[in-house]
């Protein structure tokens, strides 16, 4: 295989505990040398021997394409990210997801690829990671409720896997469904006294799925996806409220007419379909003009589409943003 100009070699690898630490140095412009990373095996932290234990064969090592970072964002620490989770299907307590996420079990975990396609097909998580480069994406993140965060998450582009898929011309939406499995995820074994209807699901709007923005996410920080972020693949649009965000996916389905989400299911009036960060539009129970960035004491503004104006708004152009909620 040909390497491309962002290889670099082993020994060159940065590990997740000394991560933080190169950001400074990026902050002093010795960053052409540190242009893009490996995730691998012997990454000293705890955390990533996990990780690479998740996903069964031979992933040792991925290559991704570095995030230059040109916004300059803040990023938050790997600790912050994996403490303070939303993962109903294990609980609603936030800071007990990341203890209670171990019986997720990602080995041969498959996608389900279907609907309105060519041909339906299905394929796992080391295929996929093999079809597609990888890339880091710095990316603000911001939850319906509040708060946000900075995250270097590490996937692919999501038009990339909607090339793969060859949708027909008559699917007009991508729909996203969380794996249901009542032994791996506990709330969903809680039958009718679950607090969701499970599975989880999320959709987008075709253009929606085709911008640049949206990825798969596979990992973060450097390292495979940590269970309570989603293991193993979840969707990341980070002009939307965290809760299109669907994690841990199982099954991608392209269908004409719009898919009702999980949220919209639970509250139609509180929950949209397209829930794009919106200051300027409040939640019915709370103002969304501001935002508490994770680890921050004071709260600072939310900005319309969480600052991606100039990436998405003209997918919305036509529309009453205060209507399509
Ligand atoms: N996906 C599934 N399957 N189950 C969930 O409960 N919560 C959503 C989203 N994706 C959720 C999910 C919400 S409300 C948010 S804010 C984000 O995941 C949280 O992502 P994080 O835990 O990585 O910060």
């Amino acid at each position: 295989m040909k390497k491309k100009s962002w290889h670099i070699s082993e020994n060159e690898v940065t590990p997740v505990n000394i991560f933080n630490k190169r950001r400074d140095f990026l902050k002093l412009g010795i960053a052409s040398v540190l242009t893009s990373s490996y995730i691998f095996e012997s990454f000293a932290q705890e955390t990533s021997k996990i990780q690479t234990s998740k996903v069964k064969g031979d992933i040792k090592k991925l290559l991704f394409k570095k995030d230059k970072n040109l916004k300059n964002l803040d990023l938050n620490t790997y600790k912050q990210i994996t403490s303070y989770n939303n993962f109903y299907e294990f609980t609603t307590n936030k800071e007990r997801v990341k203890k209670l996420s171990h019986t997720l079990n990602t080995n041969n975990w498959k996608i389900q690829i279907d609907g309105l396609v060519e041909k339906p097909f299905s394929i796992d998580i080391e295929s996929l990671i093999k079809k597609f480069t990888l890339e880091e994406r710095i990316y603000r993140f911001r939850c319906v409720e509040g708060w946000s965060m900075v995250v270097p998450w590490i996937g692919f582009s999501l038009s990339s896997l909607i090339k793969l898929a060859k949708p027909l011309s008559k699917a007009k939406y991508i729909r996203f469904e969380t794996k249901f499995d009542d032994e791996m995820f506990p709330d969903q074994a809680r039958g009718v006294f679950a607090t969701m209807d499970y599975p989880y699901v999320e959709a987008l709007r075709m253009d929606e799925a085709m911008n640049d923005l949206s990825i798969l996410a596979l990992g973060l920080y450097g390292s495979l996806m940590p269970n309570q972020n989603g293991a193993p693949i979840r969707l990341i649009v980070p002009w939307k409220y965290g809760f299109k965000s669907i994690k841990s996916i199982s099954k991608i389905s392209f269908v004409e007419k719009e898919p009702i989400n999980s949220w919209q299911k639970a509250n139609s009036k509180e929950y949209g379909f397209y829930a794009n960060v919106n200051p300027n539009v409040d939640h019915p129970r709370w103002s969304q003009k501001k935002e508490r960035v994770l680890g921050k004491f004071f709260k600072q503004k939310t900005q319309l589409f969480n600052s991606y104006e100039k990436e998405v708004a003209h997918l919305y152009k036509n529309m009453d943003l205060t209507k399509y909620i």
